[in-house]
């Protein structure tokens, strides 16, 4: 753990109190909202050296750490992506706040694209597994043995379980897929989704892969889910922009966030 990081988890204390955080969350585009309604301190990200800078449009670049639904939480409201940075391990520094803060799980949640007709935009997708289509990886260069992190269950089968139980008590429908990174910030091209549709993905996304890794690397237990905002490219006549995106992530959105307070108030209960 760096001393940048062990810095910032002392300052984050000092302002929002020693009180261990138990769930990390990551909020997707769209998703920032939930950050929102925490009850606890809010730190903008231009207060924390390190953290990603202006972002993406439809995020909400603030730590917030606080109380939701009974369980203390360290909610990220926007995340850095590769492709603003050309930096796959520009989350490293959050997440290794988030460990120090004392999280155990980590909760990451996207937008994404489908290639499952039986996952229309509007729908959730729990993430069961990834395929890593960029070939990028934010553990390269670091230097220890703990680089060699398994993935044979990166998305942890007890936080799944949880949040399916948590779904179906909100009767929401929650699918599982696999969810392939490309590294945008293009959007893919219908030939590229055919390719990752046959190698066995179900959704496609820009983000969420560097962070699993890194979580898992940091010993946290993941679990992650889309919020569908479109068919991939070539699978729909509707054309595919950050506008669409953002304009559909607020359909699953209000399920999502209803399936998450489901799913920490049981933890707390
Ligand atoms: N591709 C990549 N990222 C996305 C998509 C998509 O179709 N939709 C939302 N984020």
């Amino acid at each position: 753990m760096t001393d940048d990081a062990r810095k910032l988890a002392d300052a984050v204390r000092s302002r929002a109190g020693t009180t261990p955080v138990s769930v990390g969350l990551i909020l997707g585009s769209g998703l920032g909202h939930l950050a929102d309604t925490v009850d606890g301190t809010a730190i903008g990200y231009a207060d924390l050296p390190g953290f990603p800078h202006a972002g993406v449009s439809g995020h909400n670049p603030k730590l917030v750490i606080g109380d939701l639904e009974g369980v203390r939480v360290a909610v990220l409201g926007g995340r850095a992506h590769y492709y603003e940075s050309g930096r796959s391990d520009a989350m490293r520094l959050p997440l290794e706040v988030l460990q120090l803060l004392g999280a155990e799980a980590l909760i990451v949640t996207n937008a994404a694209g489908s290639m499952r007709a039986d996952i229309p935009p509007g729908e959730l997708m729990l993430l069961s597994d990834h395929i890593n289509f960029s070939g990028l990886n934010p553990l390269i260069g670091e230097p220890t043995d703990a680089r060699f992190v398994p993935m044979t269950q990166a998305y942890d089968p007890g936080l799944r379980a949880g949040l399916r139980a948590a779904a179906e008590a909100e009767a929401v429908a929650l699918q599982e897929g696999v969810y392939a990174w490309y590294s945008g910030p293009s959007f893919e091209t219908p030939a590229e989704i055919r390719a990752i549709r046959t190698l066995g993905a179900d959704a496609v996304g820009m983000s969420t892969v560097p962070e699993v890794i890194l979580a898992r690397f940091l010993g946290l237990r993941v679990a992650g889910v889309s919020t569908i905002t479109n068919m991939a490219a070539g699978l729909s006549d509707e054309a595919i922009s950050h506008e669409h995106t953002k304009a559909m992530a607020p359909l699953g959105a209000a399920k999502l966030e209803r399936v998450l307070r489901r799913f920490l108030r049981d933890r707390a209960g």
